[in-house]
């Protein structure tokens, strides 16, 4: 049975909702599901922008032949070409052998590198700010370089302002009904998991979004509906998801607040861990959160850390480095590019403690632009009595480089 939404009365959202995939790109919990968005126009000519991973293939095919109502599929236009969105191409140009496949350069190389049988139909390459017309809509092509792969691009309808925005601007967690962002409360119900989409996949590519971004500056009035390939459509408030997309990418803080992360492996470390969230709280830091390093998975640690503007990292020493799960975590953050950030180090070690000194070092050499507060609790196996003042100035000192 199909299932589809108008997004606008010609324009039609054929995608799925996905329920059932444990790990997005087998990596990321998506304990809310996923959607993967497709459109079809219905002009005096029909297109269908985008396709939907290839689980969800029946369900794009079945909507796609109710809106379509009889009229034939003219036009396939390819935005992005990673498989949770482009794994249908082949089977909709099985269904619509007469279809039309509108992309670009490298998009068609990578179509042929995944095995897609494209040639033998009729491709239309673009370039960079190419326009083609529908009938009544003429739309426009923008290169989207990196956000996500190298062949992203957005298409831009002139006609009635819909951007097809490909990743940008998407978001983990299924629709179930609900298209649009003002739908919802996407402040409580969905910004954790569009931080945790944006920053784990295209976090490392911000000098990137910044350019998509500088594109869309100038034509920023004339943008009405975002229309990505996950998660909600904005039709209102553009330019509260636009300033998240602006802040993230910047690598500034999106609060003041502190994550603390803590590496423990029989509670003493989640002790001093817990002991600093207090006396936050005491001083007035009460946008506070903590996590288990070994059973918070990596995704959600990064989003905070691109949510905060402190950090705390609480590690025993383990094989005279930092604990593994811990040590993956920094590697992440470098590989997601998080910079200016301030830094706080708690270490613990019942012989030889080393890990605060390799954290700072990690720090110090493999991130960028970060502040690493001179005052670090150091811990022989436990938090004792005798501790208590040197915890109390390194909760000062985090309180006060948030001007508290
Ligand atoms: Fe949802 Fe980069 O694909």
């Amino acid at each position: 049975m199909y299932c589809v939404r108008n997004v606008t009365e010609d324009l039609y959202w054929v995608g799925a909702n996905d329920h059932r995939l444990a790990l997005f790109e087998n990596c990321f919990p998506i304990p809310r599901g996923v959607s993967y968005n497709a459109y079809c126009l219905l002009d005096e000519k029909t297109a269908l922008f985008d396709t939907v991973d290839w689980s969800a293939c029946r369900q794009l095919l079945e909507n796609l032949e109710y809106v379509l109502d009889g009229r034939p599929l003219d036009y396939l236009v390819i935005n992005h070409l990673e498989p949770d969105h482009a794994a249908c191409i082949e089977e909709v140009l099985l269904r619509y052998p007469k279809v039309k496949v509108i992309s670009n350069e490298k998009a068609f190389m990578l179509m042929r590198q995944f095995g897609f049988h494209v040639d033998k139909h009729e491709l239309i390459e673009v370039k960079e700010g190419d326009t083609f017309s529908f009938g009544k809509h003429t739309v426009t092509f923008v290169f989207a370089q990196m956000v996500h792969w190298p062949e992203a691009m957005v298409t831009f309808d002139l006609t009635n302002g819909v951007l097809f925005s490909a990743d940008a601007f998407g978001s983990f967690g299924a629709l179930d009904g609900k298209l649009f962002a003002d739908e919802v409360n996407f402040d409580r119900d969905w910004l954790d998991d569009a931080r945790r989409y944006l920053t784990n996949i295209v976090g490392k590519y911000g000098p990137h979004i910044q350019l998509l971004l500088g594109k869309a500056g100038g034509i920023l009035d004339l943008i009405k509906i975002v229309c990505p390939l996950h998660g909600p459509v904005w039709r209102k408030d553009l330019m509260y998801f636009i300033g998240k997309y602006d802040t993230w990418s910047k690598y500034e803080p999106e609060n003041k607040g502190v994550m603390i992360v803590y590496a423990s492996m029989y509670g003493n470390t989640e002790n001093a861990a817990q002991s600093l969230a207090s006396k936050l709280c005491e001083r007035g830091v009460t946008d506070v959160v903590v996590h288990d390093v070994s059973s918070t998975h990596v995704s959600y640690m990064i989003s905070d850390a691109f949510k905060y503007s402190h950090i705390v990292l609480a590690s025993v020493t383990y094989n005279l480095g930092i604990y593994p799960a811990m040590h993956n975590l920094l590697m992440d953050m470098k590989a997601l590019n998080l910079q200016n950030r301030t830094f706080a180090l708690i270490e613990n070690g019942s012989w030889a403690v080393k890990s605060g000194d390799l954290m700072q070092k990690f720090i110090d050499e493999e991130l960028k632009n970060m502040t690493v507060l001179n005052e670090r609790l150091t811990l022989a196996s436990s938090l004792n009595a005798d501790k208590v003042t040197e915890l109390n100035m390194l909760a000062d000192a985090i309180a006060e480089s948030m001007g508290k």
